[in-house]
């Protein structure tokens, strides 16, 4: 029996990795995880509970109280927190400004990395995130390492925020974003960075058309084993 295919895209925060993510999964029929998704709804559900940060016995706790699940609908990754749909407050800047440091919490990690690993055991998945390549799936069949220019990526998530009514400045999303990275980058568990296998993608001058060529190229190799 052939071994499920797995991509793991991981990148800088902002750089388009869901949206090439999506693609790829609506064109090969795989399924889409966005593990972001994850690190965000528990960041929602510590902000909305008031979890003490620095209280690792609570964090632990809290931990087994939040379930969480996907649904997908045409490829778009929808996120249920408990049953509740939160996939548009997950996206808000409440949630980015705490996400990197709560997903920089090892026990929080940990709790997220085994769901990862248990959605990708049997499925065509097209998983992005941080980690993915180094650590969720150090075996996926393809490694992508996405990066694109911090201008443009804080002007795509403006416009995607203005366009959804979100009030919120240009400024202050690059601030974000930069944040987001430093963080990432440094944190001590399982920070970002490329794996040594996996091909970067630079998507600062790529249309959306030329990036999902670019990555279905690097998949060629596999597509006769689905
Ligand atoms: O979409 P965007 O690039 O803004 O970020 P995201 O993929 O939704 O991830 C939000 C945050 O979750 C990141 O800035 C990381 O702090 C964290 N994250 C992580 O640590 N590991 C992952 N596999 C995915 C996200």
């Amino acid at each position: 029996m052939n071994k499920n295919i797995v991509v793991a895209i991981d990148g800088y925060s902002s750089c388009g990795k869901s949206t090439l993510a999506k693609a790829l999964a609506k064109k090969l029929h795989f399924i889409y995880i966005d593990s972001g998704a994850m690190y965000r709804a528990v960041t929602l559900y510590f902000l909305r509970n008031q979890t003490d940060l620095n209280n690792h016995d609570l964090i632990i706790d809290a931990l087994e109280h939040i379930d969480l699940n996907f649904h997908s609908r045409d490829y778009q990754s929808h996120i249920l927190l408990n049953g509740e749909e939160v996939s548009e407050e997950i996206r808000q800047m409440p949630v980015s400004d705490n996400v990197s440091k709560i997903a920089s919490i090892k026990e929080v990690r940990q709790a997220m990395v085994k769901q990862q690993q248990k959605m990708g055991k049997t499925k065509n998945m097209v998983m992005d995130g941080r980690d993915i390549g180094t650590v969720v799936f150090p075996d996926a069949q393809v490694k992508l390492f996405m990066t694109a220019d911090p201008k443009i990526r804080a002007e795509r998530r403006f416009k995607e925020l203005s366009e959804k009514g979100e009030e919120v400045s240009l400024e202050e999303i690059f601030e974000n974003i930069a944040r987001r990275d430093y963080i990432d980058t440094t944190r001590e568990e399982s920070p970002l960075v490329r794996a040594k296998d996996a091909i970067i993608l630079d998507n600062t001058n790529l249309s959306e058309e030329e990036q999902l060529a670019f990555a279905m190229e690097q998949l060629t190799p596999f597509l006769d084993k689905i």
